[in-house]
């Protein structure tokens, strides 16, 4: 039976298979959930982030969880919110759905993600919250590792947005 939980927290703290991050391309670490992540996980994840040659918008890519409670981090560049005209919602849908992808190839169980793109990447949080949890609910109808997803909010004003928007998908 799989599920979908939407939380208040801090995503570094979460003790799930695989965290998510809301990168930019580069993957060389930033501000927001990404420093955050950087800083708890240590030095040793820009290390392995560097090989990587950075990431597409919407694609996803995965590394170690390091000092971390997760086991891995999946870190995905969202898109950048433009005005809704430059293929935002579909990359958002991406970002989600790769990210998912890669969890489901490493045998994760559990995954948290934060609200993509919905930070400094400006993509309105009304429009981003349906399209992440369709994009769970669908990939849950062929999953068969991944069990459990988070959404882990960094405020209650976003956590009442995420779930007035699970309620209405069900
Ligand atoms: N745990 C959970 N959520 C968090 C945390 C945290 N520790 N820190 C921030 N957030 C939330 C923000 O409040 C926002 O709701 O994550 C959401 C995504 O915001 P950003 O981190 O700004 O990410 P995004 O909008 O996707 O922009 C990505 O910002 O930090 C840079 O390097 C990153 O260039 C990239 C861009």
């Amino acid at each position: 039976m799989s599920t979908i939980k939407i939380i208040t927290g801090d995503i570094t703290k979460i003790t799930a298979d695989a965290i998510v991050n809301a990168a930019n391309t580069s993957l060389l670490g930033g501000g927001g959930v990404d420093g955050a992540i950087h800083r708890a996980a240590g030095k040793e994840l820009l290390e392995e982030c560097k090989k990587l040659n950075g990431c597409e918008t919407g694609e996803a890519k995965i590394t170690k969880g390091y000092k971390l409670p997760a086991k891995y981090v999946i870190h995905t560049p969202g898109p950048i919110w433009h005005g809704g005209t430059s293929n935002e919602p579909k990359l958002l849908e991406k970002s989600y759905y790769n990210s998912l992808a890669l969890a489901e190839q490493y045998g994760c169980r559990s995954v948290a993600f934060p609200s993509i793109s919905t930070g400094v990447y400006r993509f309105p949080l009304e429009k981003a919250a349906p399209i992440a949890l369709k994009t769970i609910q669908a990939f849950f109808e062929t999953s068969h590792h991944v069990q459990e997803v988070q959404i882990v909010c960094f405020s209650e004003q976003v956590r009442e947005v995420y779930a007035e928007a699970l309620a209405k998908l069900q």
